[in-house]
């Protein structure tokens, strides 16, 4: 005969004295207020817009006089804080990115996010150098928060050098900061899942960084009637410039310019481009190989022998092999913003055209030796963890993720958090997760149980403990028994 009463007792015996929680002191509070405020504030899995962002601005003043010293708890704009709902979705979204990683055999690396801002000065006019969060630090060097991944993949592989041995796959996830205007899925802070290839100058690198991100969407039940990935190759920019016998030196700010179309009119980039020296002719040409979409016809304007129309065909023949070609389309108006892109360049768009790109990358097979190091061919790509959430939330496709605890101990008196302790010690040797709650009640305990998602109840009762036993119930099911403690699995 067990020495516990039974637990529904238990449920109604006040136990131990126990006091009402002491009322808290007021900087303890402080979270509850943040809470509040967190659909304002845009934590991971609210939209954001720029009017939401606006009104999370003004709730920043203090509530009332009172309260006058109280800090703004909003992060600052454009950021997010994760509380833990928020975290278990970012680490579920991180698994998947490290799992697709390893199943196409890439290495993890990582980088400081501060950054010389020497990395991020380029000449052509993007968007993302005049985006900086740069300042001087207290030793008087110039610094960032860097923008984008990529460049320290490239300080690196110049720094490892000769001991490199390529090709090399490696894959990073981390923070980026972008001073951006804010729209939805667009922030000033953002977390980016980068895979990147060096020493692999043929196109069966994109046509593996492709499967990479395709797998990815599969795995969190995106398909391809919700997303598609439209793939160039800025050597078909650079055939149009050679046709209006345009100067080589101009290619790169040409991309920087043409990139802007959709967000500023035809007229608007025809002017840019004549303000670079390109000729109205030449301009217009090139906006006109902008609407092309379908390799047909480009092959028609550029005929069959250049590299564009050879890598792209490749690309696609590669993509009915892998089997991932509904989700690929030609599209001569993808360039991408950023300078440094010289061959195939690809962005993952939602179908309904709702939001903005949800990732992106491209070959840049000359990014070394803008930093003074030997050319490397080197393709990858830029996943974010905002567009891809703001995706998911449209879709219905976000999990409803819980905490999960394996077991919670709790000691039916208060002198038995020694022994209550040591239950706890043994079970997490075992690899258990396991909460030891105290000074609660019964009732609390249960609650918590399911708030938390417990497997099991162990209790650690006086009599019981002298038995070397304690009680455990299995809440699933409420079956009870007790066990020795030396069983306790
Ligand atoms: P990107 O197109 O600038 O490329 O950014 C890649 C992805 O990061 C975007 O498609 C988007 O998902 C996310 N992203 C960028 N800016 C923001 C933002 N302000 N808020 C939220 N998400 C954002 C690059 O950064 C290249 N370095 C990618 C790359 C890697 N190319 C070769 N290797």
């Amino acid at each position: 005969m067990s020495a516990f009463p039974p637990l529904r007792h238990l449920l109604l015996r006040p136990r131990l004295p126990l006091s009402s929680p002491p009322s808290l002191p007021l900087p303890l509070r402080l979270p509850r207020r943040r809470l509040l405020f967190s659909a304002a504030a845009q934590s991971f899995s609210i939209s954001s817009t720029t009017t939401q962002d606006d009104a999370a601005e003004s709730v920043d003043a203090p509530v009332s006089g009172k309260d006058s010293s109280l800090i703004d708890v909003n992060p600052p704009r454009g950021t997010r804080d994760f509380p833990p709902e928020e975290m278990r979705l970012r680490s579920w979204l991180f698994e998947n990115f490290r799992e697709v990683s390893r199943i196409l055999s890439f290495e993890e690396v990582d980088f400081p996010v501060l950054e010389s801002e020497a990395l991020f000065i380029r000449k052509a006019g993007e968007e993302i150098t005049q985006q900086l969060y740069n300042f001087e630090d207290k030793g008087g060097r110039r610094v960032v928060l860097r923008p984008e991944i990529t460049p320290s993949l490239a300080r690196l592989v110049i720094k490892e050098g000769k001991s490199l041995s390529l090709p090399l796959k490696w894959f990073t996830i981390g923070q980026c900061w972008r001073y951006e205007r804010m729209t939805r899925g667009r922030r000033r802070e953002h977390y980016q899942w980068n895979m990147d290839i060096f020493g692999v100058s043929k196109v069966r690198a994109e046509a593996e960084l492709i499967h990479a991100i395709v797998m990815l969407f599969e795995r969190l039940g995106i398909t391809s009637v919700d997303v598609g990935i439209r793939v160039s190759s800025r050597k078909v920019l650079q055939a149009v410039l050679q046709m209006y016998a345009v100067p080589e030196h101009l290619f790169t700010q040409v991309c920087v310019i043409v990139d802007k179309l959709g967000k500023i009119t035809r007229e608007e980039i025809e002017k840019e481009l004549m303000l670079t020296g390109v000729s109205s002719k030449a301009a217009k040409g090139i906006i006109n190989v902008l609407s092309i979409n379908s390799l047909s016809k480009l092959e028609e304007v550029l005929g069959s022998d250049g590299e564009a129309v050879a890598d792209l065909k490749k690309l696609f023949s590669l993509a009915e092999y892998y089997g991932y070609s509904t989700w690929l389309s030609f599209d001569a108006s993808i360039v991408r913003g950023l300078a440094y892109y010289t061959g195939i360049v690809f962005e993952a768009f939602d179908r309904e055209g709702k939001l903005r790109a949800i990732c992106g990358g491209g070959r840049y097979d000359t990014l070394l030796s803008t930093f003074g190091g030997d050319n490397i061919p080197a393709c990858g790509f830029g996943f974010g963890d905002a567009v891809i959430m703001e995706l998911l939330k449209e879709k219905g496709l976000v999990p409803d993720l819980v905490r999960q605890v394996d077991d919670i101990v709790f000691p039916l008196d208060e002198e038995l958090e020694g022994p209550a302790s040591s239950v706890v010690s043994s079970l997490r040797k075992k690899g258990r997760s396991v909460d030891l709650v105290l000074d609660k009640r019964l009732k609390w305990v249960f609650k918590h149980a399911e708030r938390i998602n417990a497997s099991r109840l162990i209790l650690v009762g006086n009599s019981e403990w002298q038995q070397g036993m304690v009680r455990v119930k299995i809440l699933s099911t409420r079956e009870e028994y007790e066990v020795k403690i030396d069983q306790l699995q």
